[in-house]
């Protein structure tokens, strides 16, 4: 896939998807997988591979560090013998993979250098968890002319560590460097997300120790060297959160082939709350809508709460619910943008600074306005919108499907770095939707 931003979608929307759609391997473990794959000499495979803009950046970042990669179909070959280099200079594009690599190259050859991350725009996103982290296990880090200078001269070892907060990133970061580390590390307060646990079963067929207690507690016992695994990556939940609300918002009824029940327990909850049904089969899952939708009160958390990058498509399905209904954003500051676009189609969102919710929120007395009231049902109409970032992307797509009339959206290279040829694969279900370039 190469990169066209001027591509946009044309989209018509107002009528209900119907049919089977597959899921893809999940965006947020393959990334994850290629670096882990930098920690040994042999070959890994990775089945259930996506395709999508955000792989492509991580097979680059890996190529650059000096693996060598084969792609067939949607498997990924990736043996990386020697690291030929320990610094990232240009990637093509930006996302939060890069600093991943962090622990990988001080594992394998001692340095590393890597840029000041990019990713989606949704707030400061810092890596301050990361950086602390590999300094407790060792490393000496500095920022020069935005990149991030790391030297481990004798080694990572492992130590504890209590993160403030359960970042998915910084958890993937510390167990990635804690494999191969001197000793054993704990780590409390992890994040706990299913990508997180097929990272650590990837690991574990590498040759790492890495135990799962109870309380957010991983323990990872370094070994003295990893091995080649061969491994599939578990299918793509919020691709999985986004077909099931667009059946829902269309008045459709999708099968969604690899969906699983347990990755998606909170979701399905509310999403029958509002009026949504599902049923479980063994190789997905059935959605379609059950009855005139009702609104809801919603809080984003961590795993295994209601995932942030579930509330754009939810909220698209919000505004065709009856009455009021709240979001609470606790995981990102700066995650409603979409919302104005969404208004421009005729929703009737607003957003507010206050805490709507009974979750502990960083955000409480920050000028963040990160909870939403969302008044529905109300009829969308087609619009000409831009794609902010990836997760407002989808929520755009789903509101074009939905609204009466014509919808041209642009920026849609964002949408292509989390969905793997989604046009094509919306069209099987009935939607009106042409690549323009
Ligand atoms: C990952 C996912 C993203 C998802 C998010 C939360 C990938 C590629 N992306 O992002 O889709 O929305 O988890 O489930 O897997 N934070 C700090 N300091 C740090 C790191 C994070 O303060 O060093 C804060 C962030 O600003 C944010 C919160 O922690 O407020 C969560 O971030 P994190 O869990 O790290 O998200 P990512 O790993 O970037």
């Amino acid at each position: 896939m190469t990169l066209n931003t001027n591509e946009y979608f044309n989209v018509k929307g107002g009528k209900p998807l119907e049919g089977k759609i597959k899921l893809a391997g999940a965006k947020n473990a393959a990334t994850k997988m290629l670096v882990a794959s930098l920690l040994t000499k042999d070959e890994c495979v990775l089945d259930n591979f996506p395709n999508i803009g955000d792989t492509e950046i991580a097979v680059e970042l890996c190529r650059i560090l000096g693996s060598e990669i084969k792609i067939s179909g949607s498997t990924v070959t990736i043996q990386t013998k020697e690291i030929k280099n320990t610094k990232v200079e240009a990637l093509s594009r930006r996302n939060r993979i890069p600093i991943l690599a962090l622990g990988p190259l001080l594992t394998r050859v001692g340095e590393a250098e890597v840029p000041v991350v990019g990713g989606d725009k949704i707030g400061a996103r810092p890596v301050d968890l990361h950086i602390d982290s590999l300094k407790m296990m060792g490393a000496e880090i500095e920022v020069v002319n935005d990149t991030y200078r790391a030297r481990a001269p004798q080694g990572l070892k492992g130590t504890e560590i209590s993160l403030k907060y359960p970042s998915v990133g910084a958890t993937e970061q510390i167990i990635m460097s804690a494999v191969m580390a001197k000793g054993r590390t704990i780590l409390r307060n992890s994040a706990i997300e299913p990508e997180i646990i097929d990272l650590i079963k990837l690991l574990q067929k590498m040759g790492a120790i890495i135990e799962l207690g109870t309380n957010r507690v991983i323990s990872i016992f370094g070994v003295p060297e990893l091995h080649g695994a061969k491994h599939k990556i578990l299918s793509d939940r919020n691709e999985a959160v986004s077909f099931a609300s667009l059946a829902v918002a269309t008045s459709g009824r999708i099968f969604v082939e690899g969906a699983s029940q347990d990755h998606l327990i909170t979701f399905l909850n509310n999403l029958r709350r509002i009026g949504g049904e599902y049923e479980v089969e063994e190789n997905g899952i059935w959605f379609w809508r059950a009855k005139k939708l009702e609104g809801i009160k919603v809080e984003t958390d961590t795993h295994p709460g209601f995932m942030t990058d579930w509330q754009q498509p939810f909220v698209v399905l919000l505004t065709q619910s009856d009455g009021a209904s709240v979001v609470h954003e606790t995981v990102y500051e700066d995650r409603f943008g979409y919302t104005k676009d969404l208004n421009l189609m005729g929703a009737n969102i607003r957003v507010v600074k206050e805490c709507l919710g009974d979750l502990p929120c960083r955000f409480k007395d920050s000028l963040s306005a990160h909870s939403a009231i969302i008044y529905g049902p109300t009829k969308l109409k087609g619009q000409e919108l831009t794609v902010p970032d990836l997760r407002a992307g989808i929520a755009h797509l789903i509101a074009a499907l939905v609204a009466e009339g014509e919808s041209t959206i642009r920026g849609i290279h964002e949408i292509d770095r989390g969905y793997e040829n989604i046009d094509e694969r919306l069209r099987s279900l009935g939607a009106e939707i042409k690549r323009i370039s």
